[in-house]
């Protein structure tokens, strides 16, 4: 038994996947194997504070969490990640999938799951994830950027440009978000100036987009240096777009897996997916997210995912089961992957 793996699993976390975070480590726990794993658990609060595993554990047997402690500075960090061989930031959106908690794992010197440093910053930044995709020639929806700054300058000219450049409707979002938090459809020229003050309460950087009627597609990605593709799935939300609530409240959206897809543009998805994997320099795991043109049959690439949902009703273990991999196993071989990236490449990671 002494040679277990102590897993230490970070869940909970500051951003508004706060639940779905709970939700992905109660999935682990549930299905973790005993032999194999010595699990320490931290839980981090919506305040950010860590709670040592004592605290942690009732939550993941179903309690729900505990009000955030409230402190002038969150309490970062737990004595039992001393013990850990190897952790599992399993948590979403700003402060967990964005490269700070990423950093921190590096300089305590623990191995963890998933991308390190650099690819987790872009990933949740909208707009270097664009310019990086773009410099691999990956297609995107035609999209501006601009900050709070440039906005409170000359919204007039902002708007103008928006609306002569992309047309109508518009996307517009926070560069830096996750879960279709701050972002709306814009169909009428009026509505654009509240849809970028909205963007603008979360961030201040702002992502506006032109409005592609399109199949939602998602494929897994799974590897470090030669990362392997899952069949291509498909969501389609019952919203008019694939928003808070459609993406976690149960019922309101449908998972195809593997979706509904000829063979050829099936690959293409898979393809693409590996290419954006590599644009961002991620690793371990992520979700690519594409837009298929329901008129055009056009592909973009929309955003890859550092720290995908990974509840076992979730798109990304779902697809992996459906390529034949199942959720315990997919486990096993992050924490592979893991340690395999700490030994002898670890001051890459960042
Ligand atoms: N340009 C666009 N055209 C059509 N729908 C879009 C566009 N951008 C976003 N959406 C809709 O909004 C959802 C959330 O946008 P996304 O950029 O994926 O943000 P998040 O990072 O919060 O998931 C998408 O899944 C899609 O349903
Ligand atoms: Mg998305």
């Amino acid at each position: 038994m002494s040679t277990r793996i102590k897993l230490a699993l970070l869940f909970g976390g500051r951003s508004a996947e706060h639940e779905v975070s709970l939700a992905s480590a109660r999935s682990v726990y549930r299905v973790l194997d005993r032999e194999r794993y010595e699990l320490i658990p931290v839980y981090i609060d919506r305040g950010g504070s860590w709670h040592p595993p004592e605290r942690s554990f009732p939550l993941l047997e179903g309690e729900p969490p505990f009000p955030a402690e409230l402190h002038r500075r969150p309490k970062v960090g737990c004595a039992a990640l001393e013990e850990a061989d190897v952790a599992f930031p399993l948590l979403h959106g700003p402060h967990g999938e964005d490269g700070t908690v990423q950093g921190y794992l590096t300089l305590l010197g623990i191995p963890y799951i998933g991308s390190g440093v650099a690819a987790s910053a872009t990933g949740m930044d909208k707009v270097l994830m664009k310019r990086l995709f773009a410099a691999f020639g990956l297609p995107q929806v035609p999209y501006r950027d601009f900050t709070r700054s440039g906005w409170v300058k000359d919204p007039d000219g902002i708007a103008r440009s928006l609306l002569e450049g992309l047309g109508l409707p518009l996307f517009v979002k926070p560069a830096n978000l996750g879960s279709s938090v701050g972002i709306r459809k814009v169909k009428r020229p009026e509505d654009l100036p509240t849809a970028v003050e909205e963007a603008l309460r979360y961030d201040r950087k702002v992502v506006v987009e032109a409005y592609v009627p399109a199949r939602e597609i998602e494929v897994a990605v799974l590897g470090n240096e030669d990362p392997e593709a899952s069949v291509p799935g498909e969501v389609v939300p019952h919203n008019e777009f694939y928003d808070y609530d459609a993406k976690y409240t149960p019922g309101k959206t449908d998972l195809l897996i593997p979706a509904p897809l000829d063979e050829t543009l099936g690959e293409r998805f898979r393809f693409l997916a590996l290419e954006a994997f590599r644009a961002l320099d991620a690793r371990g795991f992520a979700r690519v997210d594409f837009f298929l043109h329901r008129e055009t049959g056009e592909i973009f690439v929309n955003e890859v995912n550092t720290i995908p949902g990974f509840t076992e009703q979730s798109m990304y273990p779902k697809l992996w089961q459906a390529t034949g991999l199942s959720y315990p196993s997919l486990i096993d071989r992050l924490v592979a992957l893991a340690l395999e990236d700490s030994s002898g490449e670890a001051e890459g990671r960042a």
